[in-house]
């Protein structure tokens, strides 16, 4: 664990600063039960296996599968059933889970300093940000709550739970399989969501990076371009990163820890909640 004087070296900037930009990953969201990307699959509970299944049922197909065979567009056309069950089960399972402290911290630190803008800009699919109350956030991969379909990308709503296949796209659309809205291996970013991140990169004076490996690009481009325009950079996580010897703080721990004692930090100084 760090010092406390780094973390009120990070209470001051935020307090002081005009605009931050914060890049998240998926270790913002393990403290509320969702698997981080390079972490090993978590045994599925009984629960989460369905009604009737038992101890010794077999284990969902997906847990063979390197995620990055199925999170793909070849993969999706090639087991177009057990990608949209393993999609099935993680939405499920996201939306059985609730925002932790670190998501609800990054949202008080919005309110903190308002007007000055926080920019969430987010690795992650599960909508936590959004649940914990944060206003701007940008989602770089989309996210598994919506739908479209394959071809012709067709927005899909109330889409139903537990369906053993892909459903169609409504006529009069064109009865293509529905797909989530997540950007797969091998997909471009949505060009808007990936410029307007640039931009808050660009024009923010502190960026801080939560819960991510720094290995993934365009994401982890970011830090380097807000470094490259003057940002002061933090990053937190459990371990050291690519990124962490670019720092100008490291803060070691857990995000749903290090972020709430921040924010009391900052709130000591003087912001209004
Ligand atoms: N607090 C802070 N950091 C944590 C915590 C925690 N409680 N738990 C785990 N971490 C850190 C890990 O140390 C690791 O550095 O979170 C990071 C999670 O890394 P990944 O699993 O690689 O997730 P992420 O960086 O978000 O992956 C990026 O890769 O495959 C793609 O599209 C996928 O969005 C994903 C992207």
């Amino acid at each position: 664990m760090q010092s406390s004087a780094s973390l009120q070296i990070v209470a001051d900037w935020i307090t002081n600063c005009r605009k931050i930009a914060v890049l998240t990953g998926a270790g913002i969201s393990a403290e509320s039960g969702v698997p981080t990307f390079r972490s090993s699959q978590p045994r599925i509970s009984q629960s989460d296996r369905g009604e009737g299944a038992s101890e010794n049922s077999p284990t969902p197909l997906w847990e063979k599968y390197d995620p990055s065979e199925l999170a793909c567009a070849q993969g999706f056309l090639k087991h177009p059933e057990l990608v949209w069950q393993w999609y099935d089960w993680r939405r499920r399972l996201v939306e059985g889970v609730e925002p932790n402290a670190g998501h609800l911290a990054l949202a008080q630190i919005e309110k903190l300093i308002a007007p000055r803008p926080v920019t969430i800009i987010t690795q992650n699919v599960d909508r936590l940000h959004h649940r914990a109350g944060s206003q701007n956030i940008l989602e770089l991969h989309g996210n598994i709550i919506s739908f479209r379909c394959f071809d012709h990308g067709h927005q899909a709503s109330e889409v139903p739970y537990n369906l053993l296949e892909p459903p169609l796209c409504n006529p009069p659309h064109c009865n293509s399989k529905l797909r989530p809205n997540v950007v797969w291996f091998g997909e471009s970013l949505d060009p808007t969501t990936l410029e307007a991140s640039m931009k808050a990169a660009r024009q923010c004076d502190l960026f801080i990076v939560i819960g991510t490996s720094a290995l993934v690009q365009p994401a982890i481009s970011l830090p380097y371009v807000a470094e490259g325009n003057g940002a002061k950079l933090v990053e937190i996580n459990i371990e050291r990163t690519p990124l962490s010897d670019h720092v100008d703080v490291f803060l070691s721990g857990k995000s749903g820890t290090v972020l709430p004692s921040i924010v009391d930090l900052a709130k000591a100084h003087g912001g209004a909640l």
